[in-house]
């Protein structure tokens, strides 16, 4: 099957610099969102037409699957398809879409798909409480679809008709080609229609059978801002549903963000305004407090990422705790039962098990060793303005609070720092070592009084 994605459009009313089609929706373009689609369905060959200015949208998602076929006069829907013809096959099945119509279901492709067959036409239609400005599918006695009228060209009488053109069809390589070349733009909007050829297949004696969603919502397109916004809280309500049903704790399904895929294990809680990006996981009972950002994640079994946490590019152990107010970035590899408190930033590290960075530390560059307790304000200096070095830390080291480990250094196992070090050196295994001035006494000190004039 080859698929064509209208997506000529300007899109004029999203008033933005970046075109309609990669508008994000739950993070990715729209476009990004059929083309995943289409290509669920297995298609062979993705055609997309694009517009004026559209060379944007073709460096975004460009890929080895796509065809490129510019659409430079927006003459209508029929005209777009034209511009397609040169990239799809002699003969087959061809799935027409639209890159502002990003919640189409695969399963609803799928059936349309089927009920067009090896040789037949099927459109999707819906019934609209309000179906002004749609094309409406007209039918005779038989219930036989005849032809579309666009809202426009339509009479009184055809404006009553609530089932209307989705605008998705499926029909045959060979018979497009004849057909698009006969449409005519003589209507009240000047355009080439492809609906124009509904009739023209019931001239040829070829059945049109219609296929629906299972919702509207998956049928809607995408003009403004405002439109978007409406479609991303539907697809998020759908996602939140889908985790509901797999069994995973919302407290308010109302207020989860995915954007991009999230797996979850058994007994997942996920408290409120949590947002997903990227890939993550989470383990078997894992919880996730209020207000946390995760993107690209995993979260291994039993772990607990406590509120207005963020995490990027990071892989946390089981059992572990993370935050309240933690930060964790890429390159972050924490082990099991590892404990990264408040105000605490960890890079490009490996933590292993049961050691803990309780509160506002750095570890940035740098491999510790389990059953290690990093003080609070303890940082590495992993950064000399120009080269990042990292800092080693054996198993069981104490750090006391406050210290500075400039790297590169070695603290060997089982080596306690007192409080307020600044480690320049290598610290051996087993002793104590520091750096801090002694402490001095003044007796009989005074402090200073304020002069009386
Ligand atoms: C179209 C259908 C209508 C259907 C409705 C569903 C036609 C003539 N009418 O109307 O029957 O009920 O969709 O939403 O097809 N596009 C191009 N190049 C063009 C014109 C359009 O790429 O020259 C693209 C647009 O970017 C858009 C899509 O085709 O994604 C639909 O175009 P639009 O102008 O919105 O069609 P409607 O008037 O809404
Ligand atoms: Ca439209």
């Amino acid at each position: 099957m080859h698929v064509v994605v209208l997506a000529a459009g300007q899109g004029k009313r999203m008033r933005s610099a970046l075109p309609k089609v990669l508008q994000p929706l739950a993070g990715r373009p729209l476009l990004g969102h059929v083309l995943a689609t289409a290509r669920s369905l297995g298609a062979q060959k993705l055609c997309v037409v694009y517009g004026h200015g559209g060379e944007q949208v073709r460096a975004a998602l460009d890929a080895p699957d796509l065809a490129w076929a510019l659409q430079a006069e927006q003459l209508g829907t029929g005209h777009a398809v034209a511009q397609a013809l040169p990239h799809l096959p002699e003969s087959g099945p061809v799935l027409i879409l639209y890159g502002d119509v990003p919640l189409t279901r695969r399963e609803t492709l799928a059936e349309l798909v089927v009920a067009a067959g090896e040789e037949g036409f099927a459109l999707l239609t819906v019934d609209m409480a309000d179906p002004s400005g749609y094309g409406r599918i007209v039918r005779d006695g038989e219930h036989r679809v005849v032809r579309i009228v666009e809202h426009k060209d339509a009479s009184e009488a055809e404006r009553t008709i609530r089932e209307v053109n989705t605008g998705i069809i499926c029909c045959q390589a060979q018979h497009l080609r004849g057909w698009l070349g006969k449409i005519r733009n003589d209507n009240a909007q000047g355009e080439y229609y492809l609906p124009d050829i509904i009739a023209m297949a019931v001239a040829d004696g070829i059945e049109v059978k219609t296929s629906r969603p299972l919702a509207v919502w998956e049928t809607l397109g995408v003009n403004d801002k405002a439109q978007l916004a409406e479609l991303e809280r539907l697809h998020q309500r759908n996602q939140a549903q889908a985790l509901l049903v797999a069994g995973v704790t919302l407290i308010d399904p109302a207020r989860i963000d995915i954007r991009g895929t999230l797996e979850t294990g058994r007994d997942v809680e996920i408290d409120v305004n949590c947002v997903f990006e990227g890939r993550v996981a989470l383990g078997d009972g894992v919880k996730i407090g209020a207000n946390c950002v995760l993107k690209d994640v995993t979260v291994a079994a039993g772990a607990v990422i406590h509120p207005f946490s963020h995490l990027d590019g990071a892989e946390v152990g089981a059992k572990s705790l993370i935050g309240p107010f933690a930060r964790l970035r890429p390159g972050t590899k924490l082990a099991e039962d590892v404990h990264i408190g408040n105000f605490t930033e960890v890079k490009n590290s490996t933590i292993a098990a049961h050691s803990k960075a309780n509160h506002l530390a750095y570890v940035g560059d740098a491999d510790v060793g389990s059953k290690v307790n990093i003080g609070a304000g303890t940082i590495t200096c992993n950064y000399d303005g120009a080269n990042k070095f990292r800092t080693v830390i054996e198993d069981e080291v104490f750090i006391g609070s406050d210290t500075q480990l400039v790297a590169p250094v070695r603290v060997g196992k089982g080596a306690t720092l007192g409080a307020g070090t600044t480690l320049t050196k290598d610290a051996p295994a087993g002793d104590l070592t520091l750096s801090r001035a002694k402490q001095l006494t003044v007796p009989g000190w005074k402090r200073p009084v304020k002069i009386t004039k």
